[in-house]
């Protein structure tokens, strides 16, 4: 299927193996870089984000293994505004038959005076100067304002414009520290995306002296980064989008720096469900989603919590009563989507203390023992006194039950 920038499908670029890696205990080896990636592709990403060349020889190896053998999907990898790094990851994209070039550089005033000592102005320059130089070695440049979210938004929309006019293809608004919320960074996005196709119209985008032509601002995507310090970034992703932006970065179970980034399965998924309202969608492969969530976790030895959405062991699994009875008569009553739509391979009964007797006897059922009313009740008595002991009562809990029950008739 052929989009243009302004479909309503939203790209997924996952950054798992790039500021997923740089999560505390999270990080990979190239070999195991390639498995993950190979993951990824098949789960149908966008962009694949492998690393940050310039850091380490690791992340170098690990490009050169995955552009070797992943053929169809874009490759991106992470640059600073120096040019001794934009020669390194241009070197190291050289394997990769769709590359793209991702530079970044501060903008907010915080970062400006305090970690890079530029001025507004040295922001502008060099943002001009590098975006050109990488354009110079690939078509597809990928510009974010680290910390846009906290950046003056008339500052933002000229970095934004300079980037646009020296050949940035994608416009990246990163929530660095995890600290906006969905209203305003909709208006963000609004405001940005409205700016900067004024300037391209008007010809103001071509200033500094660029080779470029003014860009037709249509063909510019804006993309959205958001964190997850306040447990916002996948509703501030959502808020982006409708905001206009057109490709999300997130990675596999959410890991990222400090409390991660926007995770991909719950992104991918409430524009999924929810397509009535998004009619933004991706082409996520969703039924993936369970596995490469699992591989990630084995991969990195980081397991997901129980109650995390989509993945977790509990997001399917239903104990009390009054649910499993409303599940056993239709699954909608507490399921807004199918478990084998993500990869599950189906919903769970829990048994423990706060089931019914309608799941207990279903499960019994499944397990081939159909009962009378009178034993059915017998051995619902002792399941409830075996779940003052256990939290848990396992299929071979029950089978033991039915033992018992049947030496004493
Ligand atoms: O969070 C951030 O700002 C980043 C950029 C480098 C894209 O990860
Ligand atoms: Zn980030």
């Amino acid at each position: 299927m052929v989009t243009t920038p302004n479909s309503p499908r939203i790209r997924i670029f996952d950054t798992t193996l790039r500021d997923g890696e740089q999560s505390p205990g999270c990080s990979m080896t190239p070999p195991q870089k390639l498995v993950m990636a190979r993951a990824l592709a098949e789960l149908g990403v966008d962009i694949i984000e492998t690393g940050f060349p310039a850091s380490s020889q690791s992340d170098r190896e690990a490009m050169t293994l995955i552009g070797r053998e992943l053929r169809q999907t874009t490759l991106a990898v992470l640059s600073r505004c120096l040019a001794t790094d934009i020669e390194t990851s241009a070197k190291a994209l050289e394997a990769a038959a769709h590359p793209r070039l991702h530079l970044f550089l501060s903008t907010s005033p915080l970062h400006r005076e305090h970690k890079l000592r530029m001025s507004r102005e040295q922001v502008l320059e060099s943002v001009h100067k590098h975006v050109s130089l990488a354009r110079g070695y690939v078509d597809d440049v990928e510009f974010s304002a680290e910390d846009a979210t906290r950046t003056e938004e008339d500052f933002l929309i000229e970095v934004a414009r300079v980037a646009v006019a020296a050949g940035a293809t994608t416009i990246n608004l990163p929530d660095t520290v995890g600290f906006t919320t969905p209203e305003e960074i909709r208006g963000m996005f609004q405001r940005v995306i409205a700016g900067v196709a004024q300037g391209c119209a008007s010809g103001v985008a071509a200033g500094r002296g660029s080779s470029h032509q003014v860009p037709d601002s249509d063909r510019i995507i804006f993309s959205a980064h958001c964190h997850n310090d306040l447990g916002l970034a996948v509703a501030n992703s959502l808020a982006a989008i409708e905001g206009g932006a057109r490709q999300v970065e997130c990675t596999i179970n959410g890991i990222g720096e400090r409390a991660g980034n926007c995770s991909l399965e719950e992104i991918a998924m409430v524009l999924k469900v929810r397509n009535a309202f998004y009619e933004e969608d991706t082409r996520i492969n969703t039924p993936r989603i369970v596995s490469t969530s699992q591989l990630l976790q084995r991969l990195v030895g980081m397991p997901v919590q129980r109650n995390k959405a989509i993945v977790g062991a509990n997001a399917f699994a239903h104990e009390s009563g009054i649910h499993q009875h409303g599940m056993l008569r239709h699954r909608g009553t507490y399921e807004i989507m199918r478990p084998e739509d993500v990869g599950w391979e189906s919903s769970q009964m829990v048994l423990g203390r706060h089931s019914g007797r309608a799941a207990v006897e279903q499960r019994l059922r499944a397990l081939g023992f159909c009962l009378y009313e009178e034993e059915l009740k017998h051995v619902f008595e002792q399941f409830k006194a075996l779940c003052e002991q256990q939290r848990v009562v396992t299929d071979a809990d029950l089978q033991v039950l039915m033992q018992g029950s049947a030496t004493q008739n």
